[in-house]
């Protein structure tokens, strides 16, 4: 039975040679292009919202003098960049268009774009954002599955940051409440 789910070696250069033009995307591309790249777009959106809303409250925690706190909204920001960054490569590796738009920027991200009043506001926002965002990212993985296994690998690697933004998070609230 070995190599029974490896494609003709023969056919697969040949293959590779047909579809050129489509750099990464090969017919051996089993997941449904159209709906990855709206989710991938969706995870754009949702980075740059996190992105301009950890800037807004590190610019704002700043001016209330909780510098500890600032200092972990920016290295947030930075690292919701990064995810943007690391979606926008992927989505034109699969011959897509990122979509930086700001008109309906609001509508493609599931996270939200809340400034809060107070540090605590700012802090408990960013939570419920970065829960938002954990839950749909599980979501996109499950469907990426064993289809595109790329795409899959960078939502894991993105996922798992966001876990540990969550759990900053909900420790800056416990020390702010002591
Ligand atoms: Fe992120
Ligand atoms: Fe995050």
């Amino acid at each position: 039975m070995a190599g029974v789910f490896l494609s003709d070696i023969q056919t697969l250069p040949k293959r590779a040679r047909e579809h050129i033009a489509q750099g990464a995307v090969t017919p051996g591309y089993h997941a449904d292009r159209d709906v990855v790249l709206r989710l991938l777009n969706e995870a754009l959106a949702t980075e740059i919202i996190c992105v301009l809303r950890y800037k807004r409250h590190y610019f704002m925690a700043q001016g209330i003098h909780a510098e500890g706190v600032a200092a972990e909204f920016l290295e947030h920001a930075t690292d919701e960049q990064q995810h943007a960054d690391q979606i926008a490569a992927r989505i034109t590796q699969l011959g897509g268009e990122p979509d930086f738009s700001p008109e309906g920027l609001t509508t493609r991200s599931h996270a939200e774009y809340v400034e809060g009043d107070t540090l605590e506001d700012m802090i408990k926002e960013d939570l419920v954002a970065e829960r938002i965002a954990i839950d749909s990212y599980r979501e996109i993985i499950a469907y990426l599955g064993d289809n595109d296994s790329t795409s899959r690998r960078l939502m894991e690697e993105i996922l798992a940051k966001e876990e540990e933004h969550a759990d900053d998070l909900a420790n800056l609230l416990q020390d702010l409440n002591h």
